[in-house]
């Protein structure tokens, strides 16, 4: 029996949200096309996005390259480390995701095993195509990212982005110049990122091309008090911390103020994000009763981070899905990078106050220095510039090597000094958006089915902001006049910037229901009283309720519908 998937995936290819990509050749798994309305719902997710990050927070938006060297992805941990444990059936050759494989076991978090581990449950597991039992097999590494050449003839090894956060690492220095050298800011990026999944069967769930909308927020690392908390301090959201997954008990819903308070999220930081993602998801048009945000357990957190937490929205095929991961990154992708290009990635912070310190200074004698150790003569005085004098003498370490320096080669000063402020590492907030699973969720959650007059009405509920078209006219009849003041009014509704679509093919009714299904959220009908007084019909499409009102006033106030400045019912209009 077809369940809400089949619904909403049939009703997504026939109206033009999402088709399979190259259908013509037997498509690719992994890959899909947007077309004309996926693609505008896409823009206005994306849009909506931006006014959260880059318009409120005030993080601008940058755009690198998808292709990259290879030296970004060994700094960054992915050349070595971005890999999906994998097995190959033995009888139909197909590969897997071991972990995906071993859940049929009933684990639930088979992707924090070890591959042997993995190896022992496979042995009670089935082929998920063939379905002939797996018994003992491998279970090995595979990188996810996509490798190409760089130039023609080129050596020069290239990978397709896994992740649109690391243009944004790489371009921390001039990013740092542009936000005039202060802590915090933050960067934005939307983008596509790519992985070769193992074997993706998931619908738009699991790409092997997606769209990514990352922010890096960079921040004191002492620093974990937000400055504008107040904001979402009492908002509240349904978190499922380490202790509830231990004791399998639901997510419990909390203010941000008592999270932080109760040490369940680390900082404040990531506290303002998860609720700020809670606000976006539901904004976008996600049930707030299907949203839950998930800590990562000890097993699947990276070494690194202090705190994660993902968006997780239940969807009915797919179960739980993660959507956005937020994450407390600390200095690790700065420091990578740091180590791997030798530029500095700090940032001088300056004291409330100039301190006065005492400092001891090692001041070398170069006429002994230089013709008693030569070439290393530099690099010892560098070293000794920094160095703790001892009572007989100085070590320091120069090219591996511990050298002691005589005391005599140097001189002791004692100083005063007047110190501004320090060179701190900054420390990474990162909030990662899936789009193309939120858009899954977003066409689940909001499709919907009801009963009019013995018919199946089929309505996209979508949030009049996102929905791909805003409006729609339609003349009563196709003649005496009333198609050219549809056109008309047509045509002012999309000069004042209203995606609008003319429709006068076929029974109103009919057309009433085209506009339901793609989720047009305001229908206007120009019939013979308009040719008389120049009122219209404006429908709702979810309440169905019908308003007249003048044609010269539909521009402003489907513009106000669509913002959300107002309701119909602000409009103190009574339905006809
Ligand atoms: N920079 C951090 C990062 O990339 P991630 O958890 O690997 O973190 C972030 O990815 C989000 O990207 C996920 O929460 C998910 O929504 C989305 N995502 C990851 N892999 C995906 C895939 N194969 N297909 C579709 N979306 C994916």
């Amino acid at each position: 029996m077809a369940d809400i998937y089949d619904n909403v995936m049939e009703l997504a290819k026939r109206r033009g949200f999402v088709w399979p990509s190259a259908e013509i050749y037997g498509s690719v798994a992994g890959f899909i096309d947007y077309g004309p309305l996926g693609a505008m719902l896409k823009r206005k997710i994306e849009d909506l996005w931006r006014n959260f990050y880059v318009v409120r927070e005030g993080f601008y938006e940058i755009e690198c390259p998808t292709l990259g060297p290879e030296a970004i992805y060994r700094a960054s941990g992915h050349l070595s480390g971005f890999a999906d444990l994998m097995c190959q059936c033995p009888h139909c050759q197909e590969f897997f995701r071991a972990d995906h494989v071993a859940e049929q076991t009933g684990l639930e978090n088979a992707d924090a095993l070890l591959a042997a581990e993995l190896e022992a449950c496979l042995k009670d597991c089935v082929c998920p195509s063939c379905e002939e039992p797996l018994g003992e097999i491998a279970v090995f590494d595979f990188n996810l990212m996509f490798q190409t050449t760089i130039g023609p003839g080129s050596k020069r090894t290239g990978y397709l982005r896994p992740e649109t956060a690391q243009g944004i690492f790489t371009d921390f220095g001039r990013l740092l110049r542009f936000y005039r050298d202060k802590l915090p800011f933050g960067a934005t990026q939307i983008g596509k990122s790519y992985r070769n999944e193992i074997s993706p069967r998931q619908g738009m769930i699991r790409l092997r091309e997606f769209t990514q909308a990352e922010a890096e927020i960079f921040i004191h690392p002492e620093e974990k008090n937000h400055p504008n908390f107040a904001r979402y301090s009492g908002y509240m959201v349904p978190l499922r911390g380490i202790a509830e997954q231990e004791s399998g008990a639901e997510a419990e819903g909390m203010t941000m103020r008592e999270a932080v308070d109760a040490g369940i999220v680390a900082n404040e930081y990531v506290a303002y994000y998860i609720a700020l993602t809670h606000d976006f998801l539901v904004s976008a048009g996600v049930n707030p009763e299907k949203v839950r945000f998930r800590q990562h357990l000890p097993t699947e957190c990276a070494h690194y981070a202090t705190d994660c937490w993902d968006a997780e929205v239940f969807s009915e095929r797919f179960g739980w899905i993660e959507t956005v991961g937020i994450a407390d990154r600390t200095d690790y992708d700065l420091r990578s990078h740091s180590a791997e290009s030798g530029d500095a990635f700090t940032v001088f912070v300056p004291y409330d106050e100039v301190q006065v310190i005492e400092r001891t200074r090692i001041i070398p004698h170069m006429g002994k220095i230089g013709p008693m150790y030569r070439g290393k003569a530099k690099p010892i005085a560098d070293a000794l510039a920094t160095a703790v004098p001892g009572e007989d003498g100085t070590e320091v370490v120069v090219d591996g090597e511990t050298i002691l320096i005589p005391a005599d080669f140097y001189e002791v000063r004692e100083e005063t000094v007047e110190v501004r402020g320090e060179e701190v590492m900054p420390h990474v907030i990162e909030p990662s958006y899936g789009i193309d699973r939120i858009i899954y969720c977003v066409l689940e959650h909001r499709y919907d089915e009801e009963d009019v007059d013995g018919e199946v009405r089929r309505v996209m509920r979508f949030p009049p902001r996102v929905a791909p078209v805003q409006a729609a006219v339609f003349p009563l009849v196709n003649k005496d006049g009333l198609d050219t003041i549809a056109q008309e009014i047509t045509q002012s509704l999309q000069q004042a910037g209203i995606l609008t679509q003319y429709d006068d093919n076929g029974a109103i009714g009919r057309r009433y229901r085209r506009q339901d299904e793609i989720g047009t959220p305001y229908m206007i009908t120009v019939d013979y009283e308009t040719s008389e007084d120049g009122t219209v019909t404006l429908r709702d499409r979810d309440s169905m309720q019908q308003i007249r009102i003048d044609k010269e006033d539909l521009a402003v106030i489907v513009h106000r519908l669509v913002s959300g400045a107002c309701s119909l019912d602000d409009l103190g209009i009574s339905s006809s």
